[in-house]
């Protein structure tokens, strides 16, 4: 059985105080949670969140990871360096990575072979904007974002890998995927994988929804077949706001 997996994704959000007080606060609040938990925090908040989440079972995510082992790449950061963090997961090719930085289906097929070789599980996301989806590309961008993020990954690898499927005009816009789009979408990409991988690979895949996912609308996305998670931005920040969507069925 596939456990659903709910992530917070802080962004660019909280210094270190932010991010003692809100694990703290939040420990308690998902503590019985029956979907596995993680936070993913900005990097200069992992020592301290890693030291704040001890006695818990919620695992620590970092944001990105360069595909480099070291060198001369000023502002960025290795695997090596996530995993002495003892990072768990790591979020790559987020869009507001694609729109505002330039990543492109290369670089997040890149770093996700560095945070395979560092044994860190990555979060692949993938999704389409407004224009494509209204220019009716919703398929050839996921088609063409999950080709190109998954060139040369091996089959194995593919039981440590999750996607988040996050549609950029819903994100941080209070605009949710209804349950059938985010699902039916969803589906898309599982099938691409299971041309890829087979029918069994693509089955046991997670794959998140993420955009203006809340308290109020995770349990009807959560119940639809093809969702198995949450990648939370604005509702991960305020502790009983994001343990009512890792509680959705309570
Ligand atoms: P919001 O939940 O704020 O829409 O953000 C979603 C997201 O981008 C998570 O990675």
């Amino acid at each position: 059985m596939k456990k659903n997996i709910i992530a917070g994704n802080w962004k660019m959000n909280n210094g270190l105080t932010e991010t003692i007080e809100l694990i703290a606060a939040l420990k308690p609040l998902v503590k019985d949670a029956e979907a596995e938990v993680a936070v993913c925090v900005p990097f200069t908040d992992l020592a301290v969140a890693k030291k704040a989440l001890k006695g818990s079972k919620i695992k620590l995510g970092a944001q990105n990871i360069h595909w480099a082992d070291k060198g001369a790449f000023t502002g960025e950061i290795s695997g090596a360096m996530l995993k002495e963090l003892k990072v768990d997961y790591v979020i790559i090719g987020h869009s507001e990575r694609r729109q505002y930085f330039g990543e492109t289906d290369a670089t997040v097929n890149a770093r996700l072979k560095a945070a395979l070789k560092y044994d860190i599980k990555p979060i692949v996301c993938v999704g389409e904007t407004l224009a494509e989806r209204e220019a009716g590309k919703v398929e050839e961008v996921l088609i063409r974002q999950t080709e190109g993020a998954f060139a040369d990954i091996d089959k194995a690898s593919l039981k440590n890998i999750v996607v988040a499927y996050e549609p950029v005009w819903a994100i941080g816009t209070g605009k949710t995927a209804t349950s059938d789009e985010a699902n039916d979408t969803i589906a898309i990409i599982r099938k691409k994988i299971q041309k890829l991988y087979g029918s069994p690979v693509a089955k046991a895949l997670r794959i998140q929804y993420g955009g203006s996912m809340n308290a109020k609308n995770a349990k009807e996305l959560m119940a639809k077949e093809q969702i198995d998670g949450g990648l939370i931005g604005g509702a991960s920040l305020k502790a009983v706001d994001f343990s009512q969507v890792v509680n959705y069925n309570a």
